[in-house]
């Protein structure tokens, strides 16, 4: 660790582990481990099955996310239609803008054949397509030729409306409310429990400082409000808060090192500080591979703080389809034993895997950070698993997955110890899942992320969504085929 980090980690390295490993060395190394005695895996089969005929079953269908494409019939040409305008929208920043946008684009005569030529509006509707059209758009359609004939046959009155209220229902879909206090009151209510929830502010990806100042702020004031709320329940039964540090600072970049150390570190420990005082779980969101080492800086910087002792709410996200994902919870084990401290790390598989093969093939290089089949990044999640069970207290796993045959199989290697983790969901993804899992284990606890903002900040998040949704390869795209 070098440059201005004013204090040197109490271990004896910085982290460091092999960017892009060959995965056959990887699948060598792991598959020995991943095999379980026949009757544990006939139990994981039994648990797996179970959970999917509950989410085939359920009445609200696959967990809601299938509830909303339905909604919006995206079998439909136009339902995509509608959804492609949706997501334009979303990046327009008011009312007036957002009518000009509609008329300017759909007024145009010959707006389809522009449309391959000038389509810059709805290049991030590419995302939809890569997710849902593949079904849906015949060769040679694009979304833009049917949201023109959509127009010429119900009105741009008509669609204006209609795409409001897609938009209206994408965003109440993925996020819990619009403020802080609407979030904290619907987390509260009915059956929902407000113990375990992780507010996410949105925001992210700041370009300027009064950007970064302004999430801030608002992941401040946001801490203060969910402290209020969170009652008296010893952690890890308290609600808590997701942040991202790339919204903290406009230059989170690995060549910006020094600055970032300088700058950012002290606004996460800032926040963290509060967030200790009112002992909720705080949770540093994964990012892009390429920050991976600097958020590690910045992270172990913040942790061994002194200011932070005796607090055990401190946590960050693991990816499991990074290739170094297992580097890096030995590293945070040997940060949190050097400090005598707990930390809470959940693991994901990972939201950016589309950004992450694109650059690297823009780069041309040899090989990629993170896993491009499929079943090794399952294979690499179930090893980090064992590996943070293993390292319980000292590190609290948090599962955060929608795929039921990877909670039937982190539940079965538990061993019917059910301490000492808990799984997470996002909001508007996992319902059912996660419903007949309280069923079948209720002392099983499960974490709610609940995205809160506005549609301004929507954007980011929304697409990860929607490609984790449609990608083929994903559990909650393949369950709904009941040939599988
Ligand atoms: P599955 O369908 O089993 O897995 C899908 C995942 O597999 C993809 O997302 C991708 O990671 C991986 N994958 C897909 N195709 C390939 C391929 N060809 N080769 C290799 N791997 C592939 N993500 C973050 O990045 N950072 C976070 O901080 C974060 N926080 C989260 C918090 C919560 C509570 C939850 C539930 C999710 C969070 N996520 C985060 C998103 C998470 O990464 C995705 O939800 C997760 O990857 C989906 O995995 P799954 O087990 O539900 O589904
Ligand atoms: C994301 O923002 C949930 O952190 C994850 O996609």
């Amino acid at each position: 660790v070098t440059g201005v980090q004013t204090c040197a980690l109490p271990i004896s390295r910085a982290f460091t582990a092999p960017w892009g490993e060959d995965d056959a060395l990887i699948a060598r190394r792991l598959l020995p481990g991943a095999d379980l005695a026949p009757e544990r895996e006939a139990r994981v089969d039994a648990l797996a099955r179970r959970l999917i005929l509950a989410i085939r079953e359920s009445s609200t269908a696959l967990g809601g996310v299938e509830d909303m494409l339905r909604e919006f019939s995206l079998s439909t040409r136009e339902g995509l239609a509608l959804m492609v305008l949706a997501e334009a929208l979303l990046r327009v920043p008011d009312a007036e803008t957002a009518d000009a946008l509609i008329e300017d684009k759909l007024g145009q005569g010959d707006f389809a054949h522009h449309a391959a030529k000038s389509d810059a509006w709805l290049v991030n509707a590419s995302a939809w397509a890569l997710g849902v059209s593949a079904r849906i758009i015949k060769p040679g359609e694009t979304p833009e030729g049917i949201v023109a004939q959509l127009a010429r046959r119900i009105g741009l009155p008509a669609l204006r409306t209609a795409t409001r209220q897609a938009m209206r229902v994408l965003g109440n879909h993925f996020v819990l409310g619009e403020t802080i206090g609407d979030a904290l009151s619907r987390a509260g209510s009915g059956e929902r429990r407000l113990q375990r929830y992780s507010f996410d502010m949105l925001g992210e990806g700041a370009r300027t400082e009064p950007d970064a100042r302004r999430y801030f702020d608002a992941y401040a004031k946001a801490i203060e409000a969910i402290g209020r709320a969170a009652g008296n329940a010893p952690l890890p039964n308290r609600p808590g808060i997701s942040v991202k540090l790339s919204a903290l600072h406009p230059r989170y970049e690995a060549v910006s090192r020094a600055r970032v150390l300088k700058e950012l570190t002290p606004r996460l420990l800032e926040l963290a500080r509060a967030a200790k005082s009112h002992d909720l779980n705080f949770t540093v969101d994964a990012e892009e591979a390429d920050r991976l080492e600097l958020s590690l800086d910045v992270i172990g910087a913040t942790f061994i703080d002194a200011s932070l002792r005796g607090w055990d709410g401190f946590g960050l996200a693991v990816q499991g389809y990074q290739k170094r994902a297992g580097a890096v919870i030995s590293f945070l084990d040997e940060l949190a034993r050097a400090k005598g401290r707990r930390m809470m790390v959940r693991l994901v598989k990972g939201a950016y895997w589309d950004t992450e093969i694109k650059r690297a093939q823009e780069r041309g290089l040899d090989g990629y950070p993170v896993f491009t089949r499929k079943a090794m990044t399952d294979l690499n999640y179930i090893a980090c698993a064992e590996q943070l069970m293993a390292l319980r207290p000292r590190l609290y796993p948090q599962f955060a997955t929608h795929n039921a045959l990877t909670v039937a199989s982190l539940i079965e290697r538990a061993g019917g110890n059910h301490d000492g983790f808990e799984f997470q969901r996002l909001h508007g993804m996992g319902d059912a899942l996660y419903h007949d899992l309280r069923k079948a284990f209720p002392d099983l606890p499960c974490r709610t992320y609940a995205p809160v903002g506005g549609h301004r900040d929507l954007l980011a998040y929304l697409v990860r969504r929607l490609l984790e949704n449609g990608a083929n390869s994903s559990f909650v795209a393949a369950s709904t085929d009941d040939d599988l």
